[in-house]
Order: C-alpha cells, then sequence, then structure tokens
C-alpha cells in the first residue's frame, strides 16, 4: 500500500470514530499472526458472522501468556480489538487474562465507534474459549 492510500484509510477511520491507537494497531497489524504449535488455540465466529482466531504460548509452571497472536476475518473494529487484547494478556498469568472483560479493551484504546463494541466482545470471547482449551487439555 502507498503512502497516499494509507493516509486515506487513516483519515476513513478517524471520521469513523476510531483513536488513534485503534488505527495503529490495524495499519500496522500489531500482533497478526499464528504461533506455530501453539499451548492454546481457537477460532470463533461472531454473530455478525465475522471470525477470530487466536493462538498462546504459555509457560505452565507460572502459568504466564509468553506470547499472543490473532487473525480475522473481519472488520477494522475486530482488527484493532485483536491487536488490543493480544497485547494486554502478554507477561499475564491465564487467570488474570480471563478477567478480560470488553471495557477493558475499549478503555486501553481510548474509545471505539459504538456501533463497533461487539467487535471487542468478538476478541474477548475468542480469548476466553481459548484459556478454556488449555485449561481442559
Ligand atoms: Fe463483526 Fe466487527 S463487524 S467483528
Amino acid at each position: 500500500m502507498d503512502m497516499s492510500g494509507k493516509e486515506d484509510i487513516k483519515n476513513l477511520l478517524k471520521i469513523s470514530g476510531y483513536s488513534d491507537i485503534a488505527i495503529e494497531y490495524f495499519l500496522e497489524k500489531v500482533n497478526v499472526g499464528k504461533i506455530d504449535n501453539p499451548d492454546a488455540y481457537f477460532v470463533h465466529t461472531g454473530p455478525c458472522g465475522d471470525t477470530m482466531e487466536i493462538s498462546l504460548a504459555i509457560e505452565p509452571k507460572s502459568r504466564v501468556i509468553k506470547e499472543a497472536k490473532f487473525q480475522a476475518i473481519g472488520c477494522a473494529g475486530a482488527f484493532s480489538s485483536g491487536s488490543a487484547i493480544t497485547e494486554m494478556i502478554k507477561g499475564k498469568t491465564i487467570e488474570q487474562a480471563e478477567k478480560i472483560e470488553e471495557e477493558d479493551v475499549i478503555d486501553w484504546l481510548g474509545g471505539i465507534p459504538g456501533q463497533k463494541i461487539h467487535c471487542t466482545c468478538l476478541a474477548k470471547k475468542t480469548l476466553k474459549f481459548a484459556l478454556n482449551e488449555y485449561k481442559v487439555v
């Protein structure tokens, strides 16, 4: 993507009500990817039809999340929420990560357009499912 294309997208997202951090996360694809042989993994499709996948590397003794990546088929809200939640949980224990709610993701991003709040829910739910999978194995 050339610079002017990036600027155009930035401006459009700004007009739509996305914060600077959300725009940066979306454009820089922060933590987008997949961990090879993850300790925890889940793919979840939300009611909007968008899908998120989260993979985690977890230190078994301390139960600390060492690495977190996500991929999404979804909107800018899904991508900025995925980046935010994966940033938020690095260095946290499973128990701390489980307590993260939509509002925490929204606070971290410095706000999100009202009609995009459910996108943070997609990120939160996918994370919770991934952590649950880890706990039952
Ligand atoms: Fe579905 Fe944003 S519209 S996650």
